[in-house]
This record gives C-alpha cells, structure tokens and sequence, in this order.
C-alpha cells in the first residue's frame, strides 16, 4: 500500500515537472513569436559589388538603417549627407557601426546606381538594393512605408519613411533618428547604440 502511494506521489510529480516544462516551452515560444512581429529582422539584400548579403553579415555591430531611393529630391541627400556628419562625429566609435541604407525603388537603384550615387556621401555608408521580391520583403518586415507616386511627365517619385531605424548588436529595434533631427540628439542616439546602453 505504501509503495502505491509513493509511485503515485511520483507519477504526480512528473506530471507536474511536465506541464512546468511544457509552460517554459509555451512562453520562450511565446516571446519568439512577438519577435517575429517586432520591427526587423532577417532579410537578402544586394551590395553595390552585386554580392548577396543578408543579416547575418550585418551582426555583431549595432546598425542605423536608412530606407530611400537615389533619384530622391530630398529626404535621401539630406539624411546620407547628415550621416556622413555623424560617423565623423563619432569618431573611432563608427567602427563599430553599419549604416546601412536600402533602396525602395530597385527597378531603378540597381547596384551600379547605388554604387554611383553614394560615391558621392560618405564612404562608409554600405548601400543595399535587391530584386522587387526582396525589397518588398525588407520593407515588410522593416515595417518601411514607401509609395510609388506617378509624376505628370510620365516619370515617378516614390514616397517613402524619413526615418533612419536603430538596431542593436543582435539586430533588435531600439528607436529611429527622425528626419533633421539636431545633430547632437542623432550622434548621442548613435553613441549609446555602440555603448550598448
Ligand atoms: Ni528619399
């Protein structure tokens, strides 16, 4: 009688651990599934050398990325200029920082275009095009708004999120650098990404 209760003592138990184990797995699944939402994530690009990149190349530094398109009027010279003054600013700390910027017009910005548009910027600044499939697939999961706007002369423009996004080392969100936000405000968001804090 006695052995009895103890095996059933015992099968209470394992029941119990299980549905603890089972409630841990249920809650990191949980959390990997709000990741999944969050902003970012991983994508396949083209560099300006026609080379496949993906996340993975981008890890192990935190990276500011900025969404445009070269024949921008605007937002696009104004911000890639403005960047070009924030890595001097930061100095030696831009090392440890990938300023990535990803075109949301690849029928036009082939990797040529980008290479030959940003030679006229800041070295550093790592352009990124794609096929349409892949351009559409960052811009989702990147949650970037961008509209192709039909122009009277048969041309278009293409309207598109201003703001440069924050990464850290991991590749999680961690804020944005609103369009002609002060410089300072831009190189201190920028200097606690590298910090990590
Ligand atoms: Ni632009």
């Amino acid at each position: 009688m006695k052995a009895v209760r103890y095996v059933a003592w015992g099968l209470v138990i394992l029941v119990a651990a299980a549905a603890a184990a089972a409630s841990i797995g249920w809650y990191t699944g949980e959390l990997g599934d709000q990741n999944k939402t969050a902003i970012g994530g991983p994508f396949t690009l083209v560099d300006t050398e026609g080379n496949t990149v993906t996340e993975a190349d981008f890890e192990g530094k935190p990276r500011a990325m900025f969404f445009g398109f070269t024949f921008c009027p605007d937002v696009c010279p104004t911000t890639l200029y403005e960047a070009g003054g924030w890595l001097d600013a930061l100095g030696d700390k831009a090392d440890d920082l990938n300023l990535l910027y990803v075109t949301v017009d690849p029928e036009r910005d082939t990797p040529e275009q980008m290479k030959l548009y940003l030679s006229s910027f800041d070295p550093r600044i790592i352009g990124l095009s794609g096929s349409r499939e892949q351009i559409d697939e960052v811009i989702k999961n990147y949650r970037v708004y961008a509209r192709k706007v039909e122009l009277d002369d048969g041309d278009y423009t293409m309207d598109h999120t201003a703001s440069v996004m924050l990464f850290d080392a991991d590749g999680n969100f961690k804020g944005t650098i609103d369009y002609r936000e002060p410089t300072e405000n831009a190189v201190a968001k920028l200097e606690r990404l590298v910090d990590g804090s």
